[in-house]
């Protein structure tokens, strides 16, 4: 069973997300979003067990049967090579936008493989349609009443409504 862990913050999740984790779960057996509990970044969008719920809703909705069935959702605390031990994954999966993307994220693959060797880190491009997004700029948008529905699943629309944000 090749296991893949897809570590981030996930707040919220877009559709650039959704492509890479349905790309990976068309090679591995199983994807694992993996929502980081406490995430450093300023002032979350949602909590994590929200997080979770809006992935969870959002795979469903979005994602063909076959590859849903491949995919799940947790949130983990700590580092994410340990999360991968304790799943018993041997992969971490990851999005690249751009070049910008490709310094930390390179350092972060190596900083995992130092710290457990057994686990590899594979890289998807992001979809061309897909690679000027990101969640901070889904959270600007939302924040001032922007539409953002062509930026993410229908799921994050009506979780960011039903806080009075966003459309
Ligand atoms: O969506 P993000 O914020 O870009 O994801 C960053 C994430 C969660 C992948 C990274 O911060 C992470 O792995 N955090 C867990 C702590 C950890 O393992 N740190 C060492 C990685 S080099």
């Amino acid at each position: 069973m090749r296991i893949a862990v897809y570590p981030g913050s996930f707040d919220p999740i877009t559709y650039g997300h959704l492509d890479v984790a349905s790309r990976a779960a068309a090679i591995f057996d199983k994807v694992v979003f993996a929502v980081l509990v406490n995430t450093h970044k300023a002032a979350p969008i949602f909590a994590t067990e929200e997080r979770v719920q809006v992935i969870h809703e959002a795979i469903s909705e979005v994602c063909p049967a076959d590859i849903a069935a491949r995919i799940d959702v947790e949130s983990f605390d700590g580092l994410t090579v340990d999360f991968c031990r304790r799943l018993g994954a041997t992969f971490v999966v990851r999005g690249l936008r751009a070049i910008s993307d490709f310094e930390s994220e390179l350092q972060m693959a190596h900083t995992n493989r130092k710290l457990a060797p057994e686990v590899d880190t594979v890289f998807f491009m992001t979809a061309l349609e897909h690679s000027y997004l990101s969640s901070s700029l889904v959270k600007e948008i939302a924040a001032f009443g922007g539409d953002v529905s062509q930026m993410v699943p229908p799921s994050v629309s009506r979780h960011l409504v039903a806080r009075g944000r966003g459309l």
